[in-house]
This record gives structure tokens, C-alpha cells and sequence, in this order.
């Protein structure tokens, strides 16, 4: 994938921007507050159907204003696409090609996006949902069953949750949880198939970029205990989760962790050691995204250049 063209419009400080990005590398310069990073959002809008930054999709939205659009062509080898993203109060509005698409996955599916941003490093050190978007980021992108898994998952999911607050009787209970269960394993298939090939690249930046630590080692945790059928869990915790109101287990709660050896738990690392694993992961994705089989390219974004990749940016 290339980009062609990026057009923004009502987003952020921008009333309109076009820009024509050259093949290969190309760097953003302007004073602070000018819309360098403004313009790496829109990008990753494409790719992740969210923002990187704080305050919700309606924060991009120009002040004053009711709609703001992103538009990008893309090169995809043998094809040409033309992206059109609209938020407003009403939620996204996405075109491909000029023809409305009515879920935002078919879009985001075209456009692979990796940015290194000043919050990047919440990858290692913040909470799991951050580390399981960015793993189901990679699997949407290489896997094409996953999404139909996990929005059946999430439908499941969904209804079962609602039954536990109605209070729901186990028979009800016990439709969702099927579904759940014929979903969980698909997904738990596909999300370690992913993290192996990305260890193999990752720990390989690891090792390289912070040898202090010692052999650096991936833990993924499925959401639900281990060699037992999710089926059978979810039975077992019907009352505890109906007096929670919600599902605790389940591939919704999955996790991955980096530890060392000298440092087997994140919370160990440094903060420029936790900024580096979370650069080494980002770097690791884009390689697994552009060695696939499909070998698609993909667009790695960094803002200004961080004083703490200064050591390993000669490497
Ligand atoms: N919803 C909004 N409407 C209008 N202006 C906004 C909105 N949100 C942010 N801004 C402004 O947009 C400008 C561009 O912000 P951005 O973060 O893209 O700048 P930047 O070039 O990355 O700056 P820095 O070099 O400081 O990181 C800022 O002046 C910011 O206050
Ligand atoms: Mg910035």
C-alpha cells in the first residue's frame, strides 16, 4: 500500500489539506501546534477506525464545526482505492470508492497504518486492552476469518451479558455460551498463530536493542483458564458473574506480556527500556504485516523523532 493522496478536511486545525506524500520516507516539519501530528492522526483514523490521542472521535472535529473528512488514494500493487472517511455527530459515515460501505472494517481492511506517537509506549505499560487491540490489529490484517469470529464472539458476548443482569436462566445462558465457546477457540487459533510469527521478529529486536535484560521472552494469555474448554467456565461461573453483571472470562479478556530475564515483569523495565520493547513490538508488527502472504505494504509513522531511540537509530 502507498498513499497516493491525503486530504483532510475540518479536522482538527485544518479547514483543508492536501498532501502528496513522495514514495519512500518522508518527513513532517513545522513549529509546535502547525498539524504535524493532526495529519499522522488522519492516517491512523484510516487504519484503526479511532484516534490515537485522547478525547474520542469527536475531538477531531474542527471547533465550530459539525463533520470533518479524511480522503486518501491508495496504491495496493494491482489495485487503486480511494478512502473516504466522514465523522460527525452521528458516528462515521465510510465511502470506498466513491460507494458507501455500511461497516468501517471494510475500509480499515485497506489501509495498514503503524504509528509510533508519544503515548506508544501504554503498549507495555498500560492496561490489556491496549495490548490486545494492537495484537487483533495484526491479526485483522493478516488473518481474513478473524473479524467474522470475533464479531460473532462479541454478539455472543453481548447477549450474555444482557441475560446476566436480567437475570437470565441457565438454559438461556447456555445458547450464548456455545456460541462463545465455537468462537473462542477460532479466535485463541488465530491470535496465537499471529503472536508466533511476530516473536520470532520481536524478540530478535529485543535482544538487540536491550541486552541488559537478557533473553527476552512473550507470555500470551488466552482470557480463560488454561486447558479447560471456555464452555465449561462460563458455566461454572454463572453466579459470580451474574452478581458482576458481566463475563469475566473469555477470549475478550486475552492478554500478551513481554518479560526478561532480569526484568520478568513490565513493571520492572525502565521507562526508556519500556519505550524501546514498545518500539520493538510496533517495528515487529509492520514486519510480520509486510512478510505475510500477501506481502502488502504497509505505512510506518513515527512523530518527531524521540530522543530515546537515538542509541538504537544507527543500529
Ligand atoms: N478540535 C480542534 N479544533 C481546532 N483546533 C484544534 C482541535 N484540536 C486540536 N487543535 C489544534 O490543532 C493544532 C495542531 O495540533 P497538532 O498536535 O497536530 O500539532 P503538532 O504540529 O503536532 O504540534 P507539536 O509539534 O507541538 O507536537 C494545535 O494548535 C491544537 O491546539
Ligand atoms: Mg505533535
Amino acid at each position: 500500500m502507498r498513499i497516493l493522496r491525503l486530504n483532510l478536511a475540518q479536522l482538527r486545525c485544518f479547514e483543508s489539506l492536501s498532501i502528496v506524500p513522495a514514495a519512500g520516507i518522508n518527513l513532517l516539519q513545522g513549529a509546535n501546534g502547525s498539524g504535524k501530528t493532526s495529519v499522522l492522526e488522519a492516517l491512523f483514523l484510516l487504519s484503526h477506525g479511532r484516534s490515537f490521542r485522547p478525547g474520542g472521535s469527536q475531538a477531531l472535529i474542527r471547533r465550530g464545526q459539525v463533520e470533518c473528512t479524511v480522503y486518501a488514494e491508495l496504491d495496493e500493487g494491482s489495485q487503486t482505492h480511494r478512502l473516504g472517511l466522514a465523522r460527525s455527530a452521528h458516528g462515521w459515515q465510510a465511502r470506498i470508492d466513491a460507494q458507501p460501505v455500511s461497516r468501517l472494517s471494510s475500509l480499515l481492511v485497506h489501509c495498514a497504518a503503524i504509528c509510533i506517537e508519544p503515548g506508544s509506549h501504554d503498549l507495555i505499560a498500560g492496561p490489556a486492552e491496549f495490548r490486545r487491540r494492537f495484537m487483533d490489529w495484526g491479526v485483522f490484517h493478516v488473518e481474513p476469518a478473524f473479524l467474522e469470529a470475533w464479531q460473532n464472539y462479541r454478539r455472543c458476548l453481548q447477549q450474555r451479558n444482557s441475560l446476566l443482569r436480567r437475570n437470565g436462566d441457565s438454559a438461556q445462558l447456555a445458547v450464548w455460551e456455545q456460541g462463545m465457546d465455537s468462537a473462542a477457540v477460532r479466535l485463541d487459533e488465530q491470535r496465537r498463530a499471529y503472536l508466533g510469527r511476530l516473536r520470532i521478529q520481536l524478540l530478535e529486536h529485543l535482544a538487540r536493542w536491550l541486552p541488559e535484560l537478557g533473553a527476552p521472552m512473550l507470555r500470551y494469555q488466552r482470557g480463560w483458564a488454561a486447558e479447560t474448554a471456555l464452555i465449561d467456565v462460563l458455566a461454572a461461573h454463572r453466579i459470580r458473574d451474574r452478581e458482576q453483571g458481566h463475563t469475566r472470562q473469555g477470549p475478550h479478556r486475552a492478554d500478551w506480556l513481554l518479560g526478561f530475564e532480569q526484568a520478568p515483569e513490565r513493571h520492572q523495565l525502565s521507562r526508556g527500556q519500556t519505550k524501546l520493547a514498545a518500539l520493538a513490538c510496533l517495528l515487529a508488527q509492520f514486519e510480520c504485516f509486510a512478510n505475510s502472504a500477501a506481502r502488502r505494504r504497509c505505512c510506518f509513522w513515527m512523530t518527531l523523532l524521540p530522543s530515546w531511540i537515538q542509541p538504537i537509530w544507527s543500529k
